[in-house]
């Protein structure tokens, strides 16, 4: 959680002044992310453009993590937290934004064959999690990896996924993604189910930095649920892991 805003120029030059050494890749990162952005027609190609100049570099990098060791923890994580919340071998599992499975190889192995389904608007990333699956054997599980355009699921089918997740999506994502994946993902979530998300929380202004990181009020994305007939639950027991962003759980209202 932070009430810090990071868009703003003199946060910015404070934070410049402490860590110089920040300038260079900040300043080459914005140069790129302009270019970017003049090039794509909306937010979901702009973003899948920085996911393929990520993954160019590091897979693993691309979906957040600084170390090897970093990304299996932050799967662990993850996957620690939804069997504490009774994640069972028979669920169907939704992850939107499955990146390189870096959970999604937990998920994978632990559900039964067939049950769980990633998705991602990168096919970039999408090719390093099917390098993901054949390095942890998980070929015999026949997950789903499949990329999309957009968060309304019009290919899947009604009731279907008794779970579903996204972490560190939304946290890069503008309300208007989030508000699609709202109003389309109770038509796919099974009576019962649940979708668990996270996002970068802010009790200050709500703000994005270089159209890659997007911070909200709680109360913001719990309304924006409402709209659409859904009930969402600040998660508290997340609060305590290791992870600056927060948890929502979201279900039929
Ligand atoms: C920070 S990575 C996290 C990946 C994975 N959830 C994990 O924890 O390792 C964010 C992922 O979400 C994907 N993504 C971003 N916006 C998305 C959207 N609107 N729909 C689906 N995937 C999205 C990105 O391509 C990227 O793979």
């Amino acid at each position: 959680m932070t009430t810090k805003n990071r868009a703003n120029p003199l946060y910015q030059i404070q934070y410049a002044v402490r860590n110089p050494g920040k300038v260079a890749p900040y300043a080459r990162r914005l140069a790129r992310d302009l270019v970017l952005r003049v090039r794509a027609r909306d937010h979901v190609s702009y973003y899948r453009a920085v996911m393929k100049s990520d993954t160019a570099r590091s897979a693993e990098a691309a979906v957040g993590s600084k170390s090897h060791d970093r990304w299996l923890a932050l799967g662990t994580m993850q996957f620690d937290y939804l069997v504490e919340h009774g994640l069972k071998p028979t669920d169907r599992m939704l992850e939107i934004g499955c990146g390189n499975l870096r959970a999604g190889r937990l998920f994978i192995d632990y559900l039964d064959a067939g049950n769980y389904y990633g998705i991602d608007i990168s096919p970039d990333i999408l090719i390093a999690a099917q390098q993901t699956l054949a390095t942890q054997g998980l070929q015999d599980k026949l997950p789903h990896l499949t990329p999309t355009r957009d968060l309304t699921f019009a290919f899947l089918p009604d009731a279907h996924f008794t779970v579903a997740h996204a972490h560190s999506v939304f946290s890069h994502s503008p309300l208007h993604v989030i508000e699609e994946c709202f109003a389309h993902i109770g038509r796919v979530l099974a009576p019962g189910g649940f979708f668990d998300f996270t996002f970068d929380r802010t009790e200050g202004r709500e703000h994005q930095v270089l159209h890659e990181d997007f911070y909200y009020r709680t109360e913001t994305l719990v309304k924006l649920a409402e709209r659409y007939g859904l009930r969402g639950q600040f998660m508290d027991d997340w609060e305590t892991r290791p992870h600056g962003q927060s948890k929502i759980r979201i279900t039929h209202g």
